[in-house]
């Protein structure tokens, strides 16, 4: 199938880390899909191979064991993960642009030293723990609290929807400091889940979809962390969050280009061989007016993660077009997923068939790392700042 339509536009490596993510999702991540999504399994087999090919580290730099590659290259290998399994996109996406790109952005020489190895070998695994149980679009409203007493911050709070919580080993944490500065009173801290005394992991959400995605609350009770593990300076937390979300939504965006794609080629498969009428459906005019719609909208939200991602690798201002990309991806996957499912008709509201887990992959990209309606309030507020 040649629904990718991006080769004109990608460079020689760029193609071929296209081509490698391809093939190994087809060859090593598309035998567990099913399992993925239906026992909600968590692919741990497959963190080494993902290392192997330098996707646990896409960005970070070759003396720390990473693949040293753009962020066109992160969104081509997001999206050809999330074609075959959407859990897996976001398991290394969450990992790579919300946890290893504020380090790699904010870091102290010593921390980097500290944790980018880890990470890019895939010996530890990131996550990113902005929202709580009654914060989530106001993400200046935090209220998980880090107060200093000498030279030891004590954290105190509950972080929610941590996606790779349950069996990730670092954390970015973000805390109040001082609740009358807003936004100004927010630190951000790397956190080692696993060895962090009063650390508590909560229990895996049962989710609609990207069920292997493991997804948690993460408890901080008098956690003590040292000075060394603040990231950044004391209040520079919600920029942090704010221009590591940026990058995220990128990746947002190719992981929903990549479901859409997913719906797209097995409706192209199922119009040629299902009959009705006695011609395959894809003879109907209503079914290709469905199979165009589709094709326009992913090539469309493909070009704006592109160009979001150009920019980025260019350090041009990218905010408005991440947000653009992910608003505009998002809704054309879940409307992909829908007509994907109609096609199938009876088929495609059944497991049997893969089309009703695109819808259920397809809607979170319309809610984390900032909901449709947040996406617009940063679009419009760019465009009147710009
Ligand atoms: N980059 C850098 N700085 C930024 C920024 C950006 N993209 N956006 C805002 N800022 C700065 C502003 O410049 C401003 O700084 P100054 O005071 O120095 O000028 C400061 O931050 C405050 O900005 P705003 O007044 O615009 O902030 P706000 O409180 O109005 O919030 C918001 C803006 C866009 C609504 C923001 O709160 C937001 O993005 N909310 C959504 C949060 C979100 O996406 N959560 C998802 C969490 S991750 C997740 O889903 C789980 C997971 O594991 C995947």
């Amino acid at each position: 199938m040649s629904t990718e339509n991006v080769e004109f536009e990608l460079t020689e490596e760029q193609r071929l880390v296209r081509s490698t993510a391809k093939d190994f999702a087809e060859k090593e991540v598309l035998p567990l899909a099913r399992k993925v999504d239906h026992e909600h399994y968590f692919p741990k087999e497959l963190i080494p191979k993902l290392s192997a090919l330098g996707f646990l580290g896409v960005f970070v730099p070759e003396e720390f064991g990473g693949a040293e590659l753009d962020f066109v290259s992160y969104s081509v290998i997001v999206e050809e993960l999330a074609r075959v399994c959407a859990s897996t996109s976001v398991i290394v996406s969450a990992h790579n642009s919300l946890c290893i790109w504020p380090i790699l952005n904010h870091a102290s020489d010593e921390q980097k030293k500290r944790y980018l190895p880890k990470l890019a070998s895939g010996e530890s695994l990131g996550c990113f723990a902005l929202s709580e149980p009654s914060t989530g679009s106001d993400a200046a409203a935090q209220t998980c609290m880090s107060k200093k007493e000498g030279d030891t911050w004590v954290i105190n709070g509950v972080k929610n929807w941590v996606t790779n919580g349950p069996e990730a080993d670092v954390c970015i944490l973000f805390t109040m400091e001082n609740p009358e500065e807003k936004h100004k009173g927010i630190n951000a801290f790397i956190v080692d889940l696993k060895t962090t005394k009063g650390v508590s992991i909560g229990k895996k959400e049962d989710k609609l979809g990207i069920c292997g995605s493991p997804t948690s609350s993460i408890t901080f009770d008098n956690v003590e962390l040292s000075n060394d593990q603040l990231l950044g300076t004391p209040g520079l937390g919600f920029k942090i969050a704010m221009s590591t979300l940026d990058g995220g939504r990128i990746g947002i965006a190719s992981q929903a280009v990549g479901i859409a794609r997913a719906a797209l080629e097995d409706s192209l498969q199922y119009a040629r061989e299902r009959k009705a009428f006695g011609k395959p459906i894809g003879q109907h005019q209503s079914i290709q007016n469905h199979l165009a719609d589709m094709s326009c909208s992913i090539d469309a939200a493909r070009l704006m993660a592109l160009s979001a991602s150009r920019r980025k690798d260019a350090k041009l201002p990218y905010t408005r077009a991440a947000a653009q990309a992910k608003l505009f991806a998002s809704e054309a996957s879940v409307q992909c997923a829908l007509k994907g499912i109609q096609i199938h008709g009876g088929y495609g509201y059944v497991r049997e068939f893969n089309v009703e887990r695109y819808l259920r992959d397809a809607k979170i990209t319309e809610i984390y790392e900032g909901t449709s309606e947040i996406q617009r309030l940063v679009i419009a507020s760019q465009l009147l700042k710009e």
